[in-house]
């Protein structure tokens, strides 16, 4: 991505209600489960982020007509015609996942199932992430899968499908939910159960979304203590419509923004409340936010929503546990924000995966809070933040990185001067309408 730069000035005020992008895990998941059903799906109020684009461009690619209408603020509608799962295209060129992870990983498992040869690759950024981590369970469920590089565990990954895998039992050696989903869109093609063991529970859209479209899904605990999923293989994934709540990763933002700007008052309307995405919430609450959650019927197929709404808060510092920073993985960049504007010392553990990110977010949030001021520091895997700090605007690399872009567009708003963002553009990943809803939120 070319490196854009944009400058946010400090805020008088922030007051107002906003839609946010449709969820982007579910979002992707929504898109390649209406691949696999075949027949038609609607998809209303999808992230229109270059992430979920890149989803839909390889659902294409396999052999789905895809048409795109706009959706509610910004997000996109989508029509999905599928062929269906076992008769998918073998697809004419490389597959182009972007810079989403998310993309590649899930579709690694689903294309390992499925009778065609396929590459999947990426940009700078994902060809350098560990895709080991979805190569080796692959391969122990007999998928013929090779990936690149020195330790040939990196994008391009190719793929030649099987039509039968081997189930297993399989226990996710980090906390990951792209690694469990692969294993268990891998089992659907698999003969007999699939199961995926954490010992730290990761977001379950995969799990929600499966159980809605008539696949079998059971909840179990594991001898060892561990969540475990289970499926049940072959399946048949059926097509089901599904409205896209807000995205609470997008949300935080703004509930950081309420939090720590001192004249603050916004409404998130229609934001994604399932229980694994809500630690962002209850460790901000246990800071001391005034975060409202105002309740609103369920979407219909599982996924429950609200409408927040926060204000201006007078924070502390809390120490976050591994298992709550991987609850709010792609959070803790904000929460790290909010942690600066807090009294006493914050102490983020467990951040370890932060490092395998789009970017490595522990070194590129400890390097930009730093040169706004905030006094922030790395210790092996985790971080910690005195507060409160005043922060002053400068200019600050987002290394390319959406979330971190987004971190620091945020805290230009309580800095004093002008803030620079280099590799701005990439909010566009998640976000692409921030710097527009940044204008109508502010005065
Ligand atoms: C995601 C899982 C998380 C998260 C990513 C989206 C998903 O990644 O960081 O933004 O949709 O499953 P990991 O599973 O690699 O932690």
């Amino acid at each position: 991505m070319a490196s854009s730069e944009a400058g946010v000035e400090p805020a008088a005020r922030l007051r107002g209600d906003l839609v946010l992008p449709g969820d982007k895990s579910i979002s992707h998941r929504a898109l390649m489960l209406a691949l696999l059903a075949g027949g038609e799906t609607r998809i209303a109020g999808a992230g229109d982020g270059a992430d979920v684009r890149s989803t839909a461009g390889i659902v294409r690619a396999l052999g789905a007509a895809v048409t795109r209408s706009p959706g509610r603020a910004g997000n996109v509608d989508y029509v999905v015609n599928s062929p269906g799962a076992t008769a998918i295209h073998q697809p004419a060129t490389g597959l182009d996942c972007g810079n989403s992870g998310t993309t590649m990983r899930l579709f690694a498992g689903i294309l390992a199932g499925l009778p065609v040869e396929a590459t999947l690759d990426g940009d700078a950024s994902l060809r350098g992430r560990p895709m080991g981590r979805v190569i080796d369970p692959l391969r122990a469920m007999g998928a013929d899968v090779d990936g690149s590089g020195s330790d040939g565990a990196r994008a391009p990954l190719r793929i030649a499908g099987r039509s039968r895998l081997s189930a297993m039992v399989y226990a996710t050696p980090m906390p990951s939910a792209q690694v469990k989903s692969a294993v268990l869109l891998a089992g659907l093609a698999a003969e007999g159960t699939t199961q995926v063991r954490e010992s730290i529970r990761t977001r379950d859209h995969t799990e929600r979304m499966l159980r809605a479209r008539a696949v079998t899904v059971r909840s179990a605990r594991s001898e060892a203590g561990a969540n475990a999923v289970e499926i049940d293989g072959p399946a048949t994934v059926g097509a089901v419509d599904q409205d896209v709540p807000g995205d609470p990763s997008a949300a935080a933002f703004w509930l950081v923004a309420g939090a720590i700007h001192a004249q603050a008052e916004l409404r998130l309307r229609g934001v994604g409340v399932n229980p694994t995405r809500h630690a962002i919430i209850d460790l901000l609450r246990q800071m001391g936010a005034s975060i409202d959650e105002e309740g609103a019927p369920d979407d219909g197929v599982g996924e429950p929503i609200a409408d927040l709404v926060v204000r201006s808060s007078s924070l502390r510092s809390i120490e976050v546990q591994p298992a709550e920073t991987a609850a709010a993985i792609d959070e803790i960049p904000a929460l790290c924000l909010a942690a600066t504007q807090a009294q006493g010392r914050t102490l983020i553990r467990g951040a370890g995966e932060l490092r395998h990110k789009e970017s490595d977010r522990i070194a590129g949030i400890v390097e930009g809070l730093s040169r706004l001021g905030a006094r922030i520091a790395a210790d092996g895997d985790d971080i910690v933040i005195d507060g409160p700090t005043a922060l002053r605007g400068t200019s600050v690399d987002s290394f390319d990185d959406h979330r971190l872009a987004l971190t620091f567009a945020i805290a230009g708003l309580i800095a004093t001067g002008s803030t620079t963002i280099r590799g701005a553009d990439s909010v566009a990943i998640s976000y692409p309408t921030f710097f527009a809803d940044l204008e109508r939120i502010r005065s």
